[in-house]
């Protein structure tokens, strides 16, 4: 990867600000290491990890190999990487995720690169703030089965103990513990892999971290000065570098934001479907109808189709439905009222000849060059 160099003049405004508070960050938090360094270009966030999980490359070793292993799921040929692939950026092409059992889950398969830095987790779910917890999603969930290990933990973790090449992983993992083969550890081990699927290798980065002038068309940097402007107003729930809010960073909290996009209005009182009501699924507060997490651009050209249920088939179609201030589909999918629980920062906007393509571009040039994505220690042991 080229080396870092110091930050070029012809950046908007708000990558400057996270460049700033990126790189205090990453001064603050480089004591927490162990035998783990972020080997993140500079002025990347570094991301906050749970006291109780530290990293280390054996840790981030055994969660990779559990992310593939098909021993997790009832099945025996069912994994995370079932439902989210590498190859396009941890989702499955689906507009809804298909369980190892066949079941279809209510809504898509989200991608998992930058994980590290969600305040919460899930589309709408604002209870889950750490991945050691939502592990417990996949793993267990039941209706729609994902993985279904319930009732199954400890003939899978016998398993594990007897096959000589995961007991290394594990004993390599976790030293020092007594119950080494337990879900605890799955979870943490699981947790700290997520944690190093960082993307930092677009042509984006190339343009803005690295100064390289080509690495960005002409209408891709034409879409980035639109995507930042006051006029589409992207940046404000996406902003850079990560392009997802809010970002927990090591040293910085955060608390789980929502927004309803207005994607749909099926009673003119701004219901949404069944199963993906979004955080109202949670609160069964009205004015949670319809409000998601906002997901990470990164690698957005990899992951149709879009939204939570993966509504939106491509990003014209997506950059469409925002500059008509949300696109509201009745209960017949023609166009209805305004969503009253669309958040007030969505406004219908003018797309001059071509600027809808430089718009896609841009969100083109945020996919990583070099998968699989994930970051590693810097070589220090
Ligand atoms: C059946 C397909 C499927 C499998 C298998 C699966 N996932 Fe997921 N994953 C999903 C779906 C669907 C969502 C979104 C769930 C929601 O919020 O409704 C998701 C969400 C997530 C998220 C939240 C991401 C974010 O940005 O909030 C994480 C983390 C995650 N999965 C990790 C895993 C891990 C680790 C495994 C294996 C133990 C796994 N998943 C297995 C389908 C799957
Ligand atoms: C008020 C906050 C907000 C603003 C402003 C906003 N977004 Fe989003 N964006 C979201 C939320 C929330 C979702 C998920 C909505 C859902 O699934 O129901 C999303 C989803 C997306 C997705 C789909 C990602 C995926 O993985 O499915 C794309 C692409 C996207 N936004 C692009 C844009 C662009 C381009 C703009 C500017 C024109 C923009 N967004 C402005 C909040 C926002």
């Amino acid at each position: 990867m080229a080396k870092p160099r110091a930050p070029g003049s012809r950046r908007p405004a708000a990558v400057h600000l996270a460049l700033i508070v990126g790189g205090l960050l990453a001064f603050s938090a480089a004591s927490a290491a162990e035998d783990w360094r972020w080997n993140l270009p500079r002025g990347f966030p570094v991301p906050w990890v749970p006291v109780d999980n530290p990293m280390t490359k054996a840790k981030v070793e055994l969660g990779r190999r559990l992310f593939f292993d098909q021993r997790l799921s009832v099945t025996g040929a069912y994994a995370c990487a079932s439902c989210h692939d590498p190859a396009r950026a941890f989702t499955d092409g689906r507009a809804q995720a298909l369980g190892a059992t066949g079941e279809i889950h209510p809504r898509g398969t989200m991608p998992l690169v930058n994980v590290a830095y969600n305040a919460s987790f899930g589309w709408a779910n604002p209870e889950i703030r750490d991945l050691e917890t939502h592990a417990k999603i996949p793993l267990f969930r039941q209706e729609p089965v994902e993985l279904g290990l319930l009732g199954r933990e400890s003939e899978v973790m016998e398993e594990f103990e007897n096959d000589a090449e995961t007991r290394a992983a594990f004993e390599r993992a976790f030293p020092k513990t007594k119950k080494r083969f337990s879900v605890l550890h799955v979870r943490q081990a699981l947790a700290a892999y997520q944690r190093t699927l960082i993307s930092t290798n677009s042509a984006y980065d190339r343009y803005v971290f690295y100064d390289e002038k080509e690495a960005m068309s002409a209408s891709a940097i034409r879409g980035m000065e639109i995507f930042f402007s006051d006029r589409a107003g992207c940046a404000g729930c996406h902003p850079a570098p990560l392009f997802m809010s809010p970002a927990v960073y090591a040293g910085i909290e955060a608390e789980p934001r929502f927004h309803n996009t207005g994607l749909y209005n099926l009673d003119g009182k701004g219901r949404y479907p069944e199963g993906g009501t979004g955080v109202f699924e949670h609160t069964h507060h009205p004015g949670d109808m319809g409000r998601f997490r906002v997901p990470t651009l990164r690698n957005v050209a990899r992951t149709a189709p879009y939204m939570h249920d993966g509504s939106i088939p491509t990003l014209d179609e997506v950059v469409l439905h925002y500059a008509s201030s949300g696109r509201n589909h009745g209960p017949t999918g023609e166009r209805a009222a305004r969503n009253p629980f669309q958040s007030p920062e969505l406004k219908a906007f003018e797309l001059r000849t071509g600027e809808r393509d430089d718009l896609v571009a841009f969100l083109e040039s945020l996919s990583d060059e070099d998968p699989p994505y994930a970051v590693d220690a810097d070589g220090s042991d």
